[in-house]
This record gives structure tokens, C-alpha cells and sequence, in this order.
């Protein structure tokens, strides 16, 4: 007993180090300026063809011993529901400049089988094709995004892709798709003309890219009420070449939104980017800095973008995002796989604040990938599962979807530092839900010491607060099929007194409070 209560004090102390020495940081959310609508496809997800992202790991196929609907886990759908994933991508990602839509529709037992040529090479059954994605889609209640093939298919091929899933007509490819199941048109939110066209799309110039662009949308035809949003495939981490051409080449009424991929390696270095686990101090404030510096790239972007398009009409989606280390040993490179860490749940925290900065333009965003694949939800072995630090970091979120930005504040923020990296201490946001609550999240990336977080509220007299923490001992802490809830978030204690708000936020960690 003497030896619990010796321990709980010295916890208690070890939590208190810094934020006892420490002057408060101030936040202050100004709940009379309301900013932009936070787009609830800010939280989408995307799911390619590649390793057990989409087989195994969501789709096991009608006939499987794993409880399924339409050939979708159950368990797995069952989660991904309490995130309300508000769209998913498909099918790529480098695997949609390879795929060709008819090889996916039609008795699966007949659908050819290729090989994934992107990813570990494998054989490629077409048991997923478009009508068992919407089938995803509508389990889920998300909206749909379709990446195109430009890489190696046709301006016709794609156009009639548009119309089998689209028209409402008697045309032989409406008739098809009826013959194939589907009487009613899908609905297609958002339409991507190629994907990494700087890359695996086809290695291309923006400029050539731009021509094809509009070579390729010219065809794309539906009656305008069946007409998705059209995407076009951008660039990536600092070079914002592919945003200035393209803005400059493709007028607004072609194009909505030029899409734009970065992704966070550790070291920076691809042929060594870093472990997923066992990493050390380094490893974890140079990802955490890596990650940050997608709001100078967004900003970058949009500036490029601006010149062109003043009016700011085009968004700026960013449909690839998260962690990428080197794939746990043992396993295919070509699948991806790595495990998720509490730190991999600070990175996805980090890039919500920011992207809620930027809600007017970029509207979209689509972490890799959903599951199994890079900074996973969830990740599955047959029929056992597990839920990531990631998922949790999302659906702590949740009341983030569709909120209204709040401006946030800071000041007196520390910095977090170890030999010549330095980050800020705390990241903070704000927004007012649909549920007319005020919530703020707060991340703190010191590992070392808990942060004293003094909120005011101007505009709003705080009445009570509630809220949750996700964090864990160690920086490297997993969830695992061992120990599925090793990292979850629990109910968190803040202060409300005299219509102030105080919240000491542990350290590494993420903190949602709502404010009534
Ligand atoms: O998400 C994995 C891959 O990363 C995608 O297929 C590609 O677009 C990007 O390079």
C-alpha cells in the first residue's frame, strides 16, 4: 500500500515538472468571430489496391468464414463507422494509372486476374471492383471519390467509367451496370484525372499534364446534376510548380481542386526513413517537425495557386498524408505495412489543427491509407483486429466534421527542443460543433512535461467542460493483437471556474475538451 501511495506521488510530481516552473500558456478563442465550415472530407480516408489494405484487411468476399457484409468484415465496418468516415478514395493512388474499370465489374469468377505491378507484384483478382466499392461506400455513409486512370488508359475509357456509373439513361453501359446489379446511378462526389503525374502516373511535366487534363475532362460528361466535383493530381512535398502550371493552365470551371501529397519519413531520407516502433527522442520531435511543415507547404501552394485564381475558387485537397517508415521486418516492401504509435496519433492531431487553419481552401484531405497500409485506422491479421492510436486520434475528431473554425491564439507557447530541432510546445484549435458546443483540441509534443494550457473564451462565459486525453507512457507505445487497448483515450479533467478554463495537458498527448 505505502509503496502505491509513494508511487502516485511521484507520478504526480513527474507530471507537474515544467508546468510547476512553468508560466501558463494562454490560449484564447474568439467565439464572436466565427472562421470557415471545417469540411467534414477533411477527415476522409483513401483505400488503394496495395498489401492487405483492401483484401484481408476489409474485404474478405461473401462466402468468408469472417462475418461480413457484401463481402465487407464486420468488424471491421464497425469501427470505421464510429469515425464516420465522411469519403473514401479508391482504387489509387499509383495502382488507378494501371487499373482498368471493366476488368471489375460482372461475375467476379469471370473478372481477369492481373498483376499489381506497383505494389509486391502480386495477383490482382478484380474482386473489388466499382459496384463492391459502392457497396463500402454506402455501409460507411461516405461519399465517393474516384481516382481515373491517366497514366495508362484513355480520355474514352474514362468517360465511359463516368457514364456506367452515372447515367440514367438506356444507354448500353446504364443497361450494363442495371444487368450487373445496379438500377439506380451512383453517386459520384469526387472525380481524380490521374494521380502523381510527376511520378508513377506517367513521369510528366505539369505542363504536359495539363494538356492531358483537359484533353481528358473535355469528355467527361454527365447532366449536371450527376456532376462530381473533378480533381486534378498535383504535386508533392515543396515543389509547388505543379500548383502555379496547372492553376495557371486549367481555368476553374474544368477543374475544382488540384490535389497535393506529402507524406511524413522521420530521417527525410527515403531509402531510410525510419522505424515505426524502437525509435529514439531524435526519431520522434523529427517527425513531429517533418509533419508540422505541412502548413508552410499548404501555404506555399496556395500561394501559387492565388496568382492564377484570385478569386480563390479552386481547392487545394490533400489526398495522400500521414507517416511512411520503413515496412516492419520481416514483411512484403511492396505492401507498406508498419505499426502505429501513440506518436503516429500526435502527427495525425497536428495535421487536423492545421489543416482547420486552411478549412476555406483545403476542403479534402485523405490520410494513407485506411487500413493495414502506411498510418492505418486499423490493422488486421485473418480475423483478429485492432484499433490504431491513429483511429483514436480521429475519432476523437469527430466533433471537428463540419464544425465552424474558431481563431485561436496562442501565447507564451514553449518550445519543445532537442539538439538543433525545436518545435512549438503546444498546438491548439478551435471550433463550434453542430451540437453548439465549443471544442477545443490541444496537443502537447514535449515527451517530458505535462503543459498548463489558460483558456478564455472571448464571447462565451464557460458553464462546464468535459473531455478526453490520449496518451501513454512510452513514445513508442502500440496497440497489438496482445494488447488491443494498450492506447485509448480516457475521460480527462479540466477546470471550469469564474467562466475560466484551465487544462494541464499531459505530456505527448492529445487532449478534446468540449465547452459548454
Ligand atoms: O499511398 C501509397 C502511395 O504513395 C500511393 O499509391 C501513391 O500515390 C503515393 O506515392
Amino acid at each position: 500500500m505505502k509503496f502505491i501511495h509513494t508511487r502516485i506521488v511521484a507520478l504526480s510530481l513527474a507530471m507537474a515538472v515544467g508546468s510547476a516552473f512553468a508560466a501558463p500558456v494562454k490560449v484564447t478563442i474568439d467565439v464572436a468571430r466565427p472562421g470557415p465550415v471545417i469540411n467534414k472530407n477533411v477527415y476522409g480516408q483513401f483505400a488503394e489496391h496495395l498489401g492487405t489494405g483492401i483484401y484481408e484487411g476489409m474485404w474478405v468476399g461473401p462466402d468468408s468464414p469472417i462475418p461480413n457484409t457484401k463481402g465487407w468484415r464486420n468488424d471491421v465496418l464497425g469501427a470505421l463507422k464510429q469515425l464516420h468516415v465522411p469519403l473514401v478514395r479508391w482504387p489509387g493512388g499509383c495502382f488507378a494509372d494501371e487499373y482498368h474499370w471493366k476488368d471489375g465489374i460482372g461475375a467476379r469468377e469471370k473478372r481477369p486476374t492481373k498483376v499489381n505491378t506497383n505494389w509486391g507484384g502480386v495477383e490482382e483478382s478484380n474482386a473489388v471492383g466499382t459496384h463492391e466499392f459502392f457497396d463500402l461506400a454506402e455501409l460507411l455513409g461516405a461519399q465517393t471519390y474516384i481516382n481515373g486512370n491517366l497514366g495508362s488508359g484513355t480520355p474514352q475509357e474514362m468517360s465511359e467509367w463516368l457514364e456506367y456509373m452515372t447515367s440514367d439513361s438506356k444507354s448500353t453501359l446504364a443497361e450494363l451496370r442495371r444487368k450487373n446489379g445496379r438500377a439506380q446511378p451512383y453517386k459520384v462526389d469526387y472525380f481524380g484525372i490521374g494521380n502523381e503525374a510527376w511520378g508513377c502516373g506517367g513521369n510528366m511535366r505539369p505542363q504536359y499534364y495539363a494538356d492531358l487534363y483537359k484533353h481528358y475532362h473535355t469528355f467527361m460528361k454527365t447532366p449536371e446534376s450527376a456532376r462530381p466535383k473533378f480533381i486534378a493530381s498535383g504535386g508533392n512535398d515543396d515543389d509547388t510548380s505543379w500548383s502555379g502550371t496547372l492553376s495557371r493552365e486549367i481555368k476553374p470551371n474544368m477543374m475544382d481542386a488540384i490535389s497535393f501529397h506529402y507524406y511524413t519519413v522521420p530521417t527525410g531520407i527515403w531509402e531510410k526513413k525510419g522505424a515505426a516502433t524502437g525509435f529514439g527522442e531524435n526519431e520522434w520531435i523529427s517527425t513531429l517537425s517533418r509533419t508540422l511543415r505541412i502548413d508552410s507547404l499548404i501555404k506555399n501552394n496556395l500561394a501559387a495557386i492565388d496568382k492564377n485564381d484570385p478569386s480563390k475558387k479552386t481547392g487545394l485537397y490533400v489526398d495522400e498524408w500521414g507517416t511512411w517508415y520503413d515496412v516492419e521486418p520481416g514483411t512484403n516492401t511492396g505492401f507498406l505495412f508498419q505499426q502505429n504509435s501513440l506518436r503516429d496519433a500526435l502527427v495525425a492531431a497536428l495535421n487536423f489543427n492545421i489543416f482547420h487553419q486552411h478549412a476555406d481552401r483545403v476542403r479534402m484531405t485523405n490520410i494513407a491509407q485506411m487500413v493495414n497500409v502506411l498510418q492505418a485506422m486499423i490493422i488486421t491479421d485473418k480475423d483478429k483486429y485492432f484499433l490504431t492510436p491513429t483511429y483514436h486520434a480521429f475519432e476523437m475528431y469527430v466533433p471537428f466534421q463540419d464544425a465552424t473554425a474558431l481563431p485561436v491564439a496562442i501565447s507564451g507557447n514553449g518550445k519543445y527542443s532537442l539538439g538543433k530541432v525545436s518545435i512549438p510546445e503546444v498546438s491548439a484549435s478551435a471550433a463550434r460543433a453542430k451540437d453548439g458546443k465549443v471544442y477545443l483540441s490541444l496537443v502537447n509534443t514535449n515527451p517530458h512535461k505535462a503543459v498548463d494550457v489558460n483558456v478564455a473564451l472571448a464571447g462565451k462565459q464557460v458553464a462546464s467542460v468535459t473531455g478526453r486525453v490520449l496518451t501513454a507512457g512510452k513514445m513508442d507505445a502500440v496497440n497489438s493483437f496482445a494488447q488491443p487497448q494498450a492506447v485509448q483515450p480516457v475521460a480527462f479533467n479540466a477546470k471550469a471556474q469564474g467562466g475560466k478554463l484551465t487544462v494541464s495537458v499531459p505530456a505527448k498527448a492529445v487532449v478534446v475538451v468540449a465547452v459548454e
